[in-house]
């Protein structure tokens, strides 16, 4: 018999499990059996994932009590992640991306809580500027697989540029993007690189830096901060 989780139907959802293994937590990530790309858990995620678990191996302050912002949370593999290693953590996608990726947050509310970290949900669409997000403050932004269409480069761009960068405080962004291994998405990502490279200073991260079993010489990942 199936039943309702809100307006999602449990006959759509199936779980995937992922161990955090330092707190010895396992989170629980509902996906759908048919949506669009905010449905499943992308590979980029899981290494952006597992590069927040390995720094905070190294440095156990790396994430506990920060203020993290997450863009494109899609099930939100990263931002839950961060807030199960103590950060608080603000997860944003489109409105239609909402429901789903709040069930996966009180899915995992208790071991987040009993970690220290928070973990909220709410709308931010790339691009508009007007968001009540750009006025607040975050030590941290992470993004994982969000350059995959054309109309987006732009809008995420702005919304990068347009954080709030503070003498104080100026977070610095992870980002991760498979790179695919067509045309259209070689041109894309690209033109995105070029940019961020013009408003940033991008590091790359190199591979023997992040998890072990979680790094592909196809998924790129950045370290960015504002110039
Ligand atoms: C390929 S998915 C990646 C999801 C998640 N970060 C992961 O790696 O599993 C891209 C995400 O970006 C979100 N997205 C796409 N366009 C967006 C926009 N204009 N504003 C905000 N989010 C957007 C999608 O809803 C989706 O969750």
């Amino acid at each position: 018999m199936s039943h309702r989780r809100g307006s999602l139907s449990s006959n759509d959802l199936f779980p995937r499990e992922i161990d955090i293994e330092i707190c010895l937590k396992t989170l629980k990530i509902y996906q759908k059996m048919e949506g669009d790309v905010n449905c499943v858990v992308w590979d980029a995620s899981l290494v952006l994932a597992k590069y927040l678990e390995t720094i905070s191996q190294q440095k156990p302050e790396f994430l506990s009590g920060t203020k993290v912002l997450e863009l494109g949370s899609g099930l939100g593999v990263v931002g839950l992640t961060a807030a199960t290693l103590g950060a608080q953590v603000t997860l944003t996608d489109l409105p239609e991306a909402l429901p789903l990726l709040r069930l996966n947050i009180s899915e995992n509310k208790q071991k987040i809580c009993s970690m220290g970290g928070y973990a909220i949900a709410e709308v931010l669409v790339w691009g508009d500027n007007n968001s009540e997000i750009h006025k607040q403050e975050f030590d941290m932004v992470v993004l994982a697989d969000c350059v995959y269409y054309e109309d987006a480069v732009e809008p995420l761009l702005q919304t990068l540029q347009n954080l709030n960068y503070t003498v104080m405080k100026k977070p610095t962004i992870y980002l991760t993007q498979e790179l695919r291994d067509t045309e259209v998405q070689r041109k894309l990502w690209s033109e995105f690189y070029e940019k961020l490279t013009e408003m940033f200073y991008v590091e790359r991260i190199p591979e023997d830096e992040q998890h072990i079993n979680y790094r592909s010489p196809d998924i790129v990942l950045l370290k960015i901060n504002k110039k």
